[in-house]
This record gives C-alpha cells, sequence and structure tokens, in this order.
C-alpha cells in the first residue's frame, strides 16, 4: 500500500456509495436538493433551516426518550423520574427535548415573521404560506401534546385548563373536549391519546407537510424581495 493511499477499509463508504449512485443517480438527487440559489439580499433565510433543525433534534432525542418512558397514569412520572435520576444522560436527553420543543417554537414564528416582513407569502407563493399556517399549528400541537406526557399536577391542570378552552366553541364545544380527553375527564385515556397523536399523528403530520413545503420552494425559489423594490 503507498503512503498517500486510503487504507481499503476506509474506501468502503465510497465505494457503496458509487453503487447507489450508477443506478439510481444519488448525486444528481442531493445536487438538486442542496444547491439553490439564495436572493443576494437574504440576511434571514437561515431561519426556516433552523426550524428543521429542531425538529430533526427532537425526533432524535424523542426516539430515544420513548425507550424509557411508560404511558399509563401510575408509571409515567415514575418514569419521568428514573430518566431524569438514574439513566445515563436521560437528564440531558430530556433537557434538550424540552428546551428543543420551546426552540423550535420560537424560530417558526421568527422563520414566519420574516416570511410577513419580507412579503414573501405574495403570488405565487400563497399555497407555500398556507402549507406553513399548518406547520405551525402541528409544531404548536406538539408542544400542547407533550405537555401531559410527565404526568405531574402542572401538566395535569394544564391539560385540564386547555382542553377546557376547547369547550368554549359554539354548540360543538362539549364534543370537542370529550374527543380530546376521551370522555368527561383527563384520564388515562387522554394520556394514551395524546401519546399517540404526539408520537405518531404529530411527526407524519410535520413530514408529509415539510416535504411540500419544500417541494414547492424548491420549485419556485426563494423570493427576493430586492428585485421586487427594483420592478
Ligand atoms: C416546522 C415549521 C417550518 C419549517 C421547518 C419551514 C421550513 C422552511 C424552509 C427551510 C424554507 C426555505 C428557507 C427560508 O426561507 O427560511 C421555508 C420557506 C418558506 N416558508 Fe417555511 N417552514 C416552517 C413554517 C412556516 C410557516 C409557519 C410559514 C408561514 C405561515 C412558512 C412560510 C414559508 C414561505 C412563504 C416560504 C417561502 C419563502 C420565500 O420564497 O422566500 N413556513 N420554510
Amino acid at each position: 500500500m503507498k503512503a498517500t493511499q486510503s487504507p481499503s477499509w476506509a474506501r468502503i463508504p465510497n465505494a457503496i456509495f458509487g453503487w447507489f449512485d450508477e443506478r439510481i443517480g444519488l448525486t444528481g438527487m442531493i445536487t438538486a436538493l442542496l444547491h439553490m440559489e439564495i436572493p443576494r439580499s437574504a440576511h434571514t433565510y437561515y431561519l426556516g433551516g433552523i426550524t428543521m433543525f429542531f425538529f430533526m433534534v427532537q425526533a432524535a432525542t424523542g426516539i430515544l426518550l420513548s425507550l424509557y418512558y411508560q404511558p399509563t397514569p401510575e408509571a409515567a412520572y415514575d418514569s419521568i423520574l428514573f430518566i431524569m435520576n438514574e439513566l445515563n444522560f436521560g437528564w440531558l436527553v430530556r433537557s434538550v427535548h424540552a428546551w428543543g420543543a420551546n426552540l423550535m417554537i420560537v424560530f417558526c414564528i421568527l422563520h414566519m415573521l420574516r416570511i410577513i416582513v419580507q412579503g414573501a407569502y405574495k403570488k405565487p407563493r400563497e399555497v407555500t404560506w398556507m402549507v406553513g399556517m399548518g406547520l405551525l399549528f402541528i409544531t404548536l400541537g406538539f408542544g400542547f401534546t407533550g405537555y401531559l406526557l410527565p404526568w405531574d399536577q402542572r401538566a395535569y391542570w394544564a391539560t385540564t385548563v386547555g382542553t377546557e378552552i376547547a369547550a368554549a366553541v359554539p354548540f360543538i364545544g362539549r364534543n370537542i373536549l370529550e374527543f380530546l380527553r376521551g370522555g368527561a375527564d383527563v384520564s388515562a385515556l387522554t394520556l394514551s391519546r395524546f401519546l399517540g397523536v404526539h408520537m405518531l399523528i404529530m411527526p407524519a403530520s410535520l413530514i408529509a407537510f415539510l416535504t411540500l413545503h419544500i417541494i414547492i420552494i424548491h420549485k419556485q425559489g426563494l423570493a427576493d424581495p430586492k428585485a421586487r423594490e427594483d420592478e
């Protein structure tokens, strides 16, 4: 082996990549996904990307937490105490998940504000905006459903009050409340319902909406507010 040549095991990833690339054109897909023209006046165009980054952090830490979290009224709080006090780095994973949840909401709202300030919601980007509104609701929904999972006093009463607000909707308010709680009161059924929404329905919908968001953005390119000023 020459001194300049990398050892044969180090070439394995390249060989695997090359095998797939030759058959399904990976380079083309990656180039199309990553290489995009960014307007010169772009100073805050990273906010959507940061929101997406926090979603990935939430997915990774959420999967780790789900390995030890027990979703029953008897065991949920104790499993949180176990994660925080006994599990190696459990406190870190849970804290990153909690901070990540808040930061994802903050950056989603900052991203939306930049869209408003730069008028990037205007024609032809109305659909991107509408899909974005869906993403905002899902992001807030993650926070609302996740809050109940530790099953402590704060979680219990926040959900009691939160679902009570839904009851204020005229005519169908009571039905919405019972649908959310799985009955008249916050109970074991509310916990399993919220967990299902938090771990399955919300992630699946966010991935679907986000894929659509990104496909449209790639198709249309990013809005250039400077060009609009010059028109
Ligand atoms: C989970 C939440 C969201 C993620 C991960 C996300 C992600 C992104 C990304 C990566 C971009 C391209 C780069 C950028 O402009 O920052 C983008 C653009 C855009 N987003 Fe979002 N977004 C989210 C929520 C929203 C919300 C709440 C709205 C508005 C209601 C929105 C409306 C738009 C629009 C109109 C564009 C096109 C901007 C342009 O052409 O200049 N997005 N989004």
